[in-house]
């Protein structure tokens, strides 16, 4: 569904719901992650793309002390009363990201009048492509239009960040928010994490084109395992004597093997070589040497597998399948994206060869798992915009 047909519709259930036009349609899209994973809190790079899969949010004036949301897809309606202070709700509530995205406009002063707002998403919820941050990004972009407010986007990006911490609980870095709000059409973004340095790598050949498998299983049950990975990154960057792994050099590592506990010396060495990965394939990108981008995926995708411990049985096959298919069926590269525990691969694929890639692919990963998988392509698409006014 195009960006206009989502907003078309989502402009009339608001107006089901509430019985007037909607004044305000701001939208922000999910992401897939090239590659460059779990680097972002370990100030290193990452390679993301924003995908023309959206967030939109409707809204108009109510003239109230309050703000209703509605989630179109059936989640109910969530109320906040800007009378009081905000704090978090239950946790796994989806009231919670545009809840903190509120409190962090609030808390720098800019106070939304009240409004009735409509929310939906064609970004899989859970699955992988941020459709958490898309929606904090949408919030944001929506009350920059209800207050006449124009925040900087590394500001903005970093508010949806602190939202996602202080309110869903999840400590995330800052990837997601940052290409949902700074992604550009037809470019895939470099980013340095640490310096907040960006770097727009074009991606426009379009005899090439990026597969996002969805795996459609989801292992994280118990959510603590980012922050398990988080700690022990920290604890291999203190046992380094580095600031962070960033700083520190495989050499380095080896050398000091013996001061880190085996499972903490498996996670650095996974982050210390995607770090290093990671621009090399932006530039092998960049050049449109597709076989050595397409390696570097394979390599990442073993070391989150092997060292990094967050794929899975499901992912692992979908990367499998397509190594066997290989450049000769099309296919260059493929990899897990985002946290890992299931979700979404993506894939590096010739645009002649996309349908026999997703024929066969849907087909194997059927037969190994019972699972049918979700399979898109997208171009990169332009990051937050307002659609109305
Ligand atoms: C999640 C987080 C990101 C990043 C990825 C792993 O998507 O939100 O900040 O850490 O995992 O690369």
């Amino acid at each position: 569904m195009s960006l206009q047909t989502l907003a078309q519709q989502t402009a009339s259930d608001f107006v089901k719901a509430f019985g007037r036009e909607p004044s305000w349609i701001a939208a922000a899209p999910g992401r897939v992650n090239i590659i460059g994973e779990h680097t972002d809190y370990n100030d290193g790079f990452v390679f993301p793309m924003a995908i023309e899969r959206y967030t939109v949010i409707a809204a108009a004036p109510n003239n109230l002390p309050g703000i209703t949301l509605r989630s179109a897809a059936g989640q109910g309606v969530a109320a906040i009363d800007l009378g009081r202070p905000l704090k978090p709700g239950p946790r796994g509530a989806w009231s919670n990201y545009p809840a903190g995205v509120i409190a962090g406009f609030i808390a720098r002063n800019i106070v939304p009048a009240g409004f009735d707002a409509v929310i939906h998403s064609s970004v899989p919820l859970g699955g992988g492509l941020s459709s958490s941050a898309s929606l904090e990004v949408a919030t944001a972009t929506l009350l920059e239009a209800v207050t006449g407010a124009k925040l900087d986007p590394v500001e903005k990006a970093l508010l949806c960040q602190k939202a996602e911490h202080d309110y869903a609980g999840m400590p995330c870095g800052i990837m997601d928010q940052f290409i949902s709000t700074l992604g550009q059409k037809d470019h895939v973004l470099l980013l340095d994490c640490r310096s907040r340095r960006t770097e727009l790598v074009p991606f426009t050949d379009s005899t090439m084109a990026i597969l996002i498998t969805n795996t459609n299983v989801k292992h994280e049950l118990t959510g603590s395992e980012y922050p398990t990975r988080r700690r022990q990154c920290e604890a291999a960057a203190l046992a380094l004597g580095v600031p962070s792994l960033r700083d520190a050099t495989g050499e380095l590592l080896e050398r000091s093997r013996g001061k880190l506990d085996e499972v903490v010396y498996r996670r650095a060495r996974h982050v210390i070589g995607e770090i290093a990965r990671t621009p090399l394939a932006a530039a092998a990108i960049r050049r449109g040497d597709w076989a050595e981008a397409g390696t570097a995926m394979y390599a990442s995708h073993a070391s989150l597998r092997d060292d990094y411990e967050v794929s899975c049985s499901e992912l692992d096959t979908v990367v499998d399948i397509a190594r066997a298919i290989g450049p000769s069926g099309g296919v260059f590269g493929c990899r897990m994206t985002g946290g890992g525990f299931g979700g979404c691969a993506v894939a590096l694929v010739k645009t002649d060869s996309v349908d026999a890639v997703v024929a066969t692919l849907g087909r194997q990963y059927e037969a190994a798992t019972g699972i049918a998988p979700t399979m898109f392509v997208s171009r990169p698409a332009q990051g937050a915009t307002v659609l109305k006014p």
